[in-house]
């Protein structure tokens, strides 16, 4: 089969210096590609930036900001069986990006921001491959998981409770809830993101065989 991952943080300029982002370290989606690889699987890599070593095998395709990962990932949808998004979006991006530095005042300062595209909301519903979503949540964990998997027209969803400080961005292990489309619920208790990644794609790769 071949997986589609998308991993780390997108990074919205402000101005040549400046950028908005997030705390995800890319690890879940790194670990994800190379269970994907060790399982005998084509991977290709959609990366944000990480300071992370991407498996040998897989093809990367390294982007910066929310628009280039959308970018990348409708390019290679046609040769995917299965989409993973780890990758943690940016929510939004400045309005306008400033060709220079801004330079310091003693004002205070404000910044117009706007939606970035959703990229697992605009694929096309009538769809061959497989969508898998991850959900970082603080609060509510399944309750809003299960409602981007229905926002989102998902097959299955990872949902993560990152109000945790030993699981989750920037650790080492995790512990995840995947919802299913058909109301199915399964719980991987604490361990090595390693392991959640080889357990998430033996699931996909059986649910793939049932299409
Ligand atoms: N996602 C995406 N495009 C975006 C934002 C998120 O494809 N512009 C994907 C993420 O990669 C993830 C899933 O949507 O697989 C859920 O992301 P999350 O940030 O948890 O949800 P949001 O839809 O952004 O909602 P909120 O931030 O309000 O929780």
């Amino acid at each position: 089969m071949r997986f589609l991952v998308t991993a780390g943080p997108t990074q919205e300029p402000i101005d040549p210096v400046r950028y908005l982002s997030n705390r995800s370290s890319g690890r879940m989606g790194y670990a994800v590609a190379e269970a994907a690889i060790e399982a005998g699987h084509a991977v290709t890599l959609v990366s944000g930036r990480v300071n992370l070593t991407p498996p040998p095998p897989a093809t990367v395709i390294p982007v910066t900001t929310s628009d280039d990962m959308h970018a990348a990932v409708m390019e290679q949808i046609a040769n995917t069986d299965v989409l993973i998004m780890c990758a943690a979006v940016a929510d939004y991006r400045p309005v306008t990006v400033s060709k220079q530095k801004i330079k310091k005042k003693s004002e205070r300062l404000s910044l117009e921001l706007m939606p970035t595209r959703d990229i697992l909301g605009s694929l096309p519903r009538d769809r061959k491959f497989l969508a898998v979503g991850f959900a970082a949540e603080t609060n509510d964990v399944e309750k809003y998981a299960r409602k981007k998997l229905q926002d989102k027209h998902l097959d299955l969803i990872v949902a993560n409770d990152i109000s945790r400080a030993d699981i989750g961005m920037e650790s080492a292990d995790n512990e995840v809830t995947i919802l299913f489309r058909d109301g199915q619920i399964k719980k991987i208790s604490r361990t090595s993101k390693k392991n959640i990644a080889r357990e998430l794609v033996k699931i996909i790769s059986n649910m793939k065989k049932n299409v």
